[in-house]
């Protein structure tokens, strides 16, 4: 068993971004309720524990604070930020509210040696978000380093090994913050570096084994990067109880349904079900110009088909687990469940919703992990690079790629045009250095001419990308040759389409898709 971190949770926006830091030392981090006792995490035999931050005050009575046995343990406990503060007031320091709330970037400087700061320089810039500030070391403790606003920003007790820092070492905006992570875990809690994704893989299958027991699971299968990690270790725990449905809308790509069932029916051998339901969608969305529209009739229609497919699966078997792909970035924009104290920002289309009403329970084995982290996992996994490295895929599909009112043969000349795209992409290296890459049917006829015809067809727009949230893009300056490759092959292998224009906006204020 690797040494284990206990994070305990206070409501930080951050606390998974601390237990990320920490994974990325190769150490194994767990997240746990603040009020986890001390108890259980003796139990799990955890070498340190680490506060995190949060938004409440110390000063407030009913602010949240940790089991006080976990100062008696004889283990390295770190505060960080309202975790420094819970460390001061309980150990009987004082904390005041400060005349200048201390937020962004400050310097850190280091006064006295600590262990915290082996082998760094003696300033550092470092991120600070907090309102409340320390005035008075509890007894034991020594102030290790300041900032303009703070003169206690680092606090050490290194007899009792109590650590308590004011800014955030987990953010990309702290200087050298890793380094001061990593040496609370190997110079301090002397924890070694054991960690790797396969620790995590095999945990995973021990908790979904556990929670899912003899029971069946449910899983919608988009074929995108989430969904597709989720259903491949969800399987390598329980084979064949998980049950992945596959919804064709008449939106794909070409030949993407195809591509689904022989990865995942035939390769992974999964118990795939596939709801052929395109003629249901487009019948829906006949006539329809208005692309809000449109995605409420696919979103709606979605979750009827979804509904049916769980309803039939019910009657068949003890189905009691709805799984879905949800990463870490979803949740924290859905906070407030659980009881974890952070506020909420928004809520997200990925979590809640769907179950309450099937009565099934969720289970979401990725949501403590990040983006790139899946994408590891992923590949640990044995995903091929195409589903691991896929280009995000909007859920109306094209939908939102045929401008106006969606017809099947206008479908058919978009996915044409778009599988030689992508396959261009491909073959001049492109494809994964981009963001998105898609084309985009106009509803525009242009005239033409081929050999001595006259043709009056339509048009398709190139819209390929560079972005690293999908915030903000830019149109990529893809070298014109690969162009001019992507354009003739097109007009001269679609039928339907005589003329291609290529996209270059940037976002803002355009956005990625048309729709
Ligand atoms: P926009 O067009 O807003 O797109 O610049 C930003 C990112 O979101 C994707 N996108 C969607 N994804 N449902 C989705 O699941 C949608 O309705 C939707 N609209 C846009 C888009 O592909 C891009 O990656």
């Amino acid at each position: 068993m690797p040494d284990i971190i206990a994070v305990l949770d206070f409501g930080s926006q951050y606390t998974q971004v601390i237990a990320r830091r920490i994974r990325e030392a190769d150490v194994l981090s767990r997240i746990y309720p603040y009020n986890t006792k001390v108890k259980i995490l003796k139990e799990n035999g955890v070498k340190g524990i680490i506060l995190s931050g949060g938004p409440s005050s110390v000063l407030l009575a009913d602010s949240p604070r940790p089991d006080e046995a976990i100062f008696k343990l004889g283990i390295p406990v770190l505060g960080i930020c309202y975790g420094e503060q819970l460390i001061a007031h309980m150990l009987g320091g004082k904390v005041a509210k400060s005349a200048r709330r201390e937020f962004g970037h400050g310097n850190l400087s280091i006064r006295k040696k600590g262990k915290l700061f082996t082998g760094l320089p003696k300033v550092l810039r470092v991120w600070n978000s907090h309102g409340d500030r320390l005035e008075k070391l509890p007894w034991g403790f020594e102030a290790v380093a300041s900032t303009e606003n703070s003169p206690y920003a680092t606090i050490q007790d290194s007899k009792r090994n109590f650590y308590g820092i004011q800014f955030h070492p987990e953010v990309a905006h702290s200087e050298m913050g890793m380094e001061v992570l990593a040496n609370f875990l190997f110079k301090i809690c002397k924890c070694k570096a054991e960690w790797s994704m396969a620790n995590y893989i095999e945990e995973s299958i021990a908790q979904i084994r556990n929670s899912v027991g003899k029971k069946r699971v449910i899983l919608g299968l988009s074929g995108g990067v989430d969904s597709s990690v989720a259903a491949a270790l969800i399987h390598l725990a329980i084979g064949r109880q998980l049950t992945c449905v596959f919804v064709d809308n008449g939106l794909l790509r070409l030949n993407e349904r195809e591509q689904v069932e022989k990865l995942y029916g035939d390769h992974f051998d999964l118990d795939l079900r596939v709801a052929k339901k395109s003629s249901l969608f487009l019948s829906r969305l006949k006539g329809v110009y208005d692309p809000e529209k449109k995605r409420k009739i696919i979103g709606n229609t979605f979750v009827e088909v979804f509904e049916q497919e769980v309803k039939k699966l019910k009657k068949k078997g003890d189905y009691a687990f709805l799984a879905q792909g949800t990463l870490y970035p979803d949740v924290i924009e859905s906070v407030s469940i659980d009881g974890n104290p952070a506020a909420l920002i928004k809520s997200h289309h990925n979590v809640g919703g769907l179950p309450k009403k099937m009565k099934l329970e969720l289970l979401e084995p990725l949501r403590e992990l990040f983006k790139d982290e899946v994408r590891e996992l992923g590949s640990e996994l044995g995903l091929p690079k195409e589903v691991v490295w896929r280009q995000p895929f909007p859920g109306p599909g094209l939908g939102v790629r045929v401008m106006g009112p969606i017809v099947k043969k206008d479908l058919d000349v978009l996915r044409k045009a778009d599988a030689i795209l992508q396959e261009e992409m491909i073959s001049a290296g492109l494809y994964y250095k981009v963001w998105q890459s898609f084309c985009v049917f106009l509803p525009v006829k242009t005239v033409g001419v081929m050999g001595d015809e006259r043709t009056y067809e339509n048009v398709v727009a190139l819209r390929i990308v560079e972005s690293i949230d999908a915030m903000t893009a830019d149109w990529a300056r893809v070298p014109y040759e690969v162009i001019r490759t992507i354009s003739s092959r097109i007009i001269n292998e679609v039928n339907g389409c005589n003329r291609v224009v290529l996209d270059i906006s940037s976002k803002p204020p355009s956005t990625i898709e048309w729709e």
